[in-house]
């Protein structure tokens, strides 16, 4: 119970530092949201905070098929009295109908196969999941007359790998590397082809590599839960890289503040926008910090990059967001990544027994495998 309780105090903190505005409160007071993959590293941050803004006569409605988790286990669903959580699938007609029975309002839609190596070892899962889980829950949504949907699309999916920066709603490459980008770009077409088509009010939020509380490292998983992960276990961490490489990194609160913004502006409504930091951090400055905070004085070493990983730097303009829902994230990385380091470290066991990297060959590190033998 000591977890839950640090994550809702965590949450509690950041939205008493929002201070969102009596408008914003009343507009979700007493809400039924479904918030698809609300188990996962986002979803778990997220559902806490709607619990808190729909109150006792709201209802927060969790469809997760447990997948993305070893053991399926759905620890990080915080056990809150108007948190239901339904084990679920997004491509499964009967659990879509269960979940809508319960008279849903708004949607935010976060469930997906994530994420880039996993899609390229699994392509039609991805496929399936990704694009016509989508269709299956806009189709409900629709039939449901929800108020808002909200999907959650990625910048790594639109902007290919070497446009101009800062990434602007604006650009969209064709050339991207995975079938998970693939499919995320089509999830946002889908969205448009529903808000033309059916007026449903759905909102593009382009999420940059999200870090915090609620992600459990693993073979699929992103490279911060990974590296602190590592790091505590006294191992080298590998660059595949040089290091120089950058990427945006979002603390996961301020992405769900840009959640609950475009669940409300009418602004949003038909749009697309970054939720980003607007900030670069170097590959190798966040490894050097992730040593220096967990005390591991093994040497970094470094690996061929991958091959779909073309991204040189990520950095993402946030004006977009600014201007259309009032978007301003209020945690700094150094903030975030002792957070993050502090879930960790109050959640260990828990950690290594779900922290998700098979024998063999994982491919978390491929190529690297001797690296796997260092446990101090
Ligand atoms: N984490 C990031 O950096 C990032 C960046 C860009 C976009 N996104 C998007 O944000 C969303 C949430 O990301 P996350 O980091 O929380 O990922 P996550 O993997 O932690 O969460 C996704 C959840 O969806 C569930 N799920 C998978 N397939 C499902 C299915 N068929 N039916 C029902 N549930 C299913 C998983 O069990 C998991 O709990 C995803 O849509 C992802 O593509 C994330």
């Amino acid at each position: 119970m000591k977890h839950y309780k640090k994550r809702i105090e965590l949450v509690e903190n950041y939205l008493g530092r929002l201070d969102l505005k009596k408008e914003i409160l009343d507009y979700y007071s007493g809400r039924n949201i479904l918030v698809t993959g609300g188990a996962g590293a986002i979803g778990s941050n997220l559902i806490i905070a709607l619990s808190k803004l729909v109150g006792k006569d709201g209802k927060i409605i969790v469809l997760d098929n447990l997948s993305a988790i070893k053991l399926k286990d759905p620890f990080n669903v915080t056990p809150l009295p108007n948190i239901m959580f339904v084990l679920g699938d997004v491509r499964s007609d009967v659990d879509l109908k269960r979940v809508f029975k319960e008279d849903p309002n708004m949607v935010f839609h976060l469930a997906a196969f994530f994420a880039n190596q996993n899609s390229i070892d699994y392509p039609e899962v991805s496929a399936e999941v990704d694009v016509i889980g989508l269709i299956k829950v806009l189709e409900y949504a629709r039939l449901a007359k929800v108020d808002r949907f909200v999907y959650a699309s990625s910048g790594c999916a639109i902007y290919g790998s070497y446009p101009k920066l800062p990434l602007k709603e604006e650009f969209i490459s064709m050339h991207l590397t995975t079938p998970y980008q693939i499919n995320k770009m089509t999830g946002e077409m889908y969205c448009n082809f529903y808000y033309h088509h059916y007026e449903l009010p759905i909102v593009n939020c382009r999420f940059f590599n999200s870090y915090g509380p609620g992600e459990v490292p693993g073979q699929y998983r992103n490279v911060i839960p990974n590296f602190i992960y590592w790091a505590m276990k006294g191992m080298s961490l590998p660059i595949t890289g040089t290091g120089e490489e950058t990427r945006d990194f979002t603390y996961v609160l301020d992405l769900v503040q840009g959640l609950i913004k475009a669940g409300y502006y009418k602004e949003a409504i038909g749009e697309n926008f970054n939720l980003a930091s607007g900030k670069e951090v170097k590959i190798l400055d966040l490894a050097e910090m992730i040593n220096k905070a967990t005390g591991n004085s093994k040497p970094i070493y470094f690996m061929e990059r991958r091959k779909w990983d073309t991204k040189p730097r990520l950095l993402a303009s946030i004006e977009k967001a600014k201007k259309l829902v009032d978007y301003r994230p209020l945690v700094e990385f150094e903030e975030g990544l002792r957070n993050n380091i502090e879930w960790f470290r109050d959640n260990w066991k828990k950690i290594e027994a779900f922290a998700d990297f098979p024998p063999g060959m994982s491919s978390a590190v491929r190529g690297f495998a001797p690296n796997m033998n260092q446990d101090s």
